[in-house]
């Protein structure tokens, strides 16, 4: 398992909450490496563990055991070379669709103008060019989540942790954005993980899909997508991987539900 070549380490993650009481182990025992360059997707059930440990990646969750590795030092906070794209957009109310892409560039050392040229171009790529005056309260749910992908692209950063980048939005903004990201992949080598429901979406994007299950949340299955890209929605080897994965969790047995809203 171990490699030195790996961008991320996660050695032994193991995690419990206490929740009225009870002590609930939300994440046992997670080992995997990531490369440089890397697309990964967490897949699995609601409730099995992915926000969980996205965080506990960035830095922004400590694990009870085990360790997270940044090319070989511990991750204990959050690093610059990493962004977070949250699960609920995390944008502030208080200030204008320009703005919020604008604010995690302020620490960078650039000009007022550079600044605002970043913070557009991205909202460009996102299709919010037209909105950038607008506050957050004024937008749809989709058009809100393109603005932190905007501000997460916007910082060019080496790793993209993703919590459900595409769920709120419809198919074809789903479609070009996820275009976009490898886009920005392939120019920019960046290193993403990203928390999926959507197992169109990880076979789509994903060198490899670790496959969680709950209760606890651990990886069961890890599958490596060995087609090229662009990838084919209709083609024979993208239904191979999807059908792996349904087997997985038994979606082909209407019998045995999962809790999986997709
Ligand atoms: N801060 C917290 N305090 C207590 N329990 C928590 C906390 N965060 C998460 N949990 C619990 O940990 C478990 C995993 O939560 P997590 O958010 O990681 O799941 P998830 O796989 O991301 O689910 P979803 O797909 O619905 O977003 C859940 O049972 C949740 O109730
Ligand atoms: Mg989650």
């Amino acid at each position: 398992m171990s490699d030195n070549s790996a961008l991320i380490k996660v050695e032994e993650v193991s995690k419990s909450f206490s929740n009225r009481n009870r002590s609930e182990q939300v994440l046992q025992n997670i080992s995997f490496d990531i490369k440089k360059g890397e697309i990964i997707s967490l897949l699995g059930p609601s409730g099995c563990g992915k926000s969980t440990l996205l965080n506990i990646i960035g830095g922004f969750e400590k694990s009870d055991s085990g360790d997270v590795f940044l090319e070989g030092k511990t991750v204990d906070r959050p690093s610059k070379r990493c962004v977070m794209l949250f699960q609920n957009y995390g944008l502030l109310p208080w200030r204008s669709v320009l703005k919020n892409v604008e604010l995690g560039l302020e620490g960078l050392d650039l000009s007022k103008e550079e600044r605002m040229d970043r913070a557009y171009h991205y909202l460009k790529l996102v299709g919010l060019d037209s909105k950038t005056g607008l506050f957050p309260a004024e937008l749809s749910g989709g058009m809100q989540q393109r603005v932190a992908i905007a501000r997460a692209l916007a910082l060019q950063p080496e790793l993209i942790l993703m919590d459900e980048p595409f769920a709120a939005l419809d198919t074809f903004n789903r479609y070009y954005l996820q275009d976009e990201l490898l886009n920005i992949h392939r120019n920019e080598e960046t290193t993403i993980i990203l928390v999926t429901h959507d197992i169109d979406e990880a076979v789509y994007l994903s060198d490899r899909i670790f496959i969680m299950n709950a209760n606890p949340g651990r990886i069961q299955r890890e599958l490596h997508v060995d087609t090229s890209r662009p990838r084919d929605r209709s083609h024979s080897d993208f239904q191979h991987y999807r059908k792996i994965i349904l087997d997985e969790f038994h979606l082909n047995h209407p019998a045995r539900p999962v809790e999986f809203n997709i």
